[in-house]
């Protein structure tokens, strides 16, 4: 069943008993980043913040804080499960292929009702419009103040649609935006994004007075929030994607003031736009590296109509030093887009995002190799794949390691990868939130292959057999253990990790 809006989300966590009532007053500046985080360190419950300072509307945070709340905003208990559909998915050979629907012809119909489901519906009406405003005040929603730094309150968990305008297809990303006044927003959408792109195109057309048309949809269903940051490849509508995730149509509406559509359930919408000439200081914002990103140029959008609910829910999140929310999606993403990428590199058995890389830092790759330099190829296969150009650190381990391992992955680098050998050093573009790299989005990149070497690959001595036990001799052992009480806290298990 798909989530129809947050509001039924929240009930449904509400009667698991994963939601809790914040009834305590509390500051949308610093007080709820502090107990946002606590929360989520605790592994806690999604809040829901009813006694807001300075605001009537009440704020939902750590809505997708946790793997099972992701699962269940994808209609699943595991992320397993939807990544399944995407495997299926790209499977699939369309119905040209007769033997296809012969031999599988039900499983070539469901496939067919997903992809119908791709399409969003558009509806006449949206309870996103029930009420509405052309004298917009900004003040008055709780914008949350995250970090003592910050350079203002932002909006952190935004859906911001923007148009294409040489071929109108909308693109929508979250980008946080910093508000200025009670009508105007900076726009952080990092150069390589989608909402920068459209408006370079608006830039490049440079004509006069032409204004980009902006819509920041403020909570919406969970499937479709998710959708807003998941990386799918270039070209695929989010909200399409949103209806794959969810196997129904999403809804949309059509802005009242400006041309473009956004979900009909959602809570807030604003309505605006952004002069292609305009740009303005953002930031410093306590960012998900855990460090303050500077302060740089960003374009304005000014707010000129809201529509809203009648009584929205304000939905917002934490950035910070792993862990976070922002974290915990991303490992969530990691998951779900697996598929996608073992569509493009079968020998892929695994991937890690470890939350300590934030996504675009380190991933750990376990790879079936068979032939010399096959993990070069991988490495450099990624850095070609959307988002994952981003990776600093590509670690490939052998197919039979654990890459969600990470005592093992370093035990493996530290013994297998021979610094002078086997990194691999690229130059490249980077994500424009690292720091150490001396230019802004670009710098170095290397891959590490930590697999067993070859002689084929140059290894020019034998490579020494690992020290295992004899299975007899182990299961002897087990039998041993499970007999005799004094040794049964013997039995088999994997090494605990310090801190685990
Ligand atoms: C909580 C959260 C906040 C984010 N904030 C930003 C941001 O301020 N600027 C940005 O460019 N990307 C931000 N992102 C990442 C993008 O939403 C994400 O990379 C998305 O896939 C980009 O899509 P696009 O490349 O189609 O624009 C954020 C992601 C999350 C989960």
């Amino acid at each position: 069943m798909a989530w129809k809006n947050l509001g039924q989300f929240l009930g449904a966590l509400e009667e698991k008993g994963d939601l809790l009532r914040v009834r305590s007053r509390v500051s949308p500046r610093l007080e709820m980043t502090e107990l946002s985080l606590r929360a989520l360190r605790s592994d806690g419950p999604a809040l829901l913040f009813e006694n807001v300072e300075g605001s009537s509307t009440p704020v939902a945070l750590n809505l997708l804080a946790s793997q099972r709340r992701i699962a269940s905003a994808l209609g699943a208990t595991t992320i397993d499960e939807p990544a399944e559909r995407i495997r299926k998915l790209l499977r699939f050979r369309p119905p040209g292929g007769l033997g296809a629907i012969l031999s599988d012809p039900a499983g070539t119909l469901e496939q067919l009702g997903q992809l119908r489901a791709l399409a969003p519906k558009r509806v006449g009406k949206g309870a996103c419009q029930e009420e509405e405003t052309d004298r917009p005040d900004l003040s008055t929603l709780p914008i949350l103040t995250c970090w003592p730094k910050d350079g203002g309150p932002t909006i952190t968990f935004p859906l911001v649609v923007t148009r294409n305008p040489e071929t109108g297809d909308q693109a929508v990303g979250i980008y946080r935006l910093q508000k200025y006044s009670s009508t105007t927003l900076g726009a952080h959408w990092q150069t390589h994004r989608a909402g920068a792109e459209n408006y370079r195109r608006y830039q490049r057309r440079g004509k006069d007075g032409e204004r980009m048309p902006v819509a920041v949809v403020l909570g919406a269903d969970p499937t479709t929030v998710f959708a807003g940051l998941a990386p799918v490849p270039e070209g695929i509508s989010r909200f399409a994607f949103s209806g794959f995730l969810r196997g129904e149509s999403l809804p949309l509406v059509p802005c009242r003031t400006i041309p473009l559509e956004v979900p009909a359930e959602a809570e807030i919408v604003l309505e605006g736009y952004a002069d292609p000439k305009e740009t303005r200081v953002e930031g410093p914002f306590g960012d998900h590296t855990g460090y303050y990103s500077l302060p740089e140029e960003f374009p304005v959008i000014h707010v000129t109509h809201i529509t809203h609910r009648s009584r929205p829910v304000y939905l917002s999140t934490v950035s910070g030093k792993p862990p976070t929310e922002d974290a915990v999606l991303g490992q969530a993403v990691s998951r779900l887009f697996l598929p996608v990428i073992q569509a493009v590199l079968p020998e892929v058995v695994d991937l890690d995002l470890p939350q300590e890389g934030i996504f675009i830092n380190v991933a750990i790759v376990a790879i079936r190799k068979s032939y010399p330099q096959h993990p070069r190829k991988v490495m450099h296969a990624l850095w070609g794949l959307g988002q994952m150009m981003f990776t600093r650190y590509i670690l490939v381990v052998d197919h039979d390691v654990d890459p969600h391992d990470h005592a093992e992955v370093l035990y493996r680098v530290g013994l297998q990868a021979d610094p002078g050998e086997d990194f691999e050093h690229v130059h490249g573009p980077v994500d424009q939130l690292s720091i150490s790299n001396r230019v802004e989005n670009q710098g170095g990149k290397v891959g590490i292959d930590a697999t067993k070497k070859w002689r084929s690959e140059g290894y020019p001595r034998p490579w020494p057999e690992e020290a295992v036990m004899d299975p007899q001799v182990v299961a002897r052992v087990d039998e041993l253990v499970r007999g005799d009480g004094a040794l049964t806290r013997f039995s088999r298990t994997r090494p605990a990790r310090p801190g685990s």
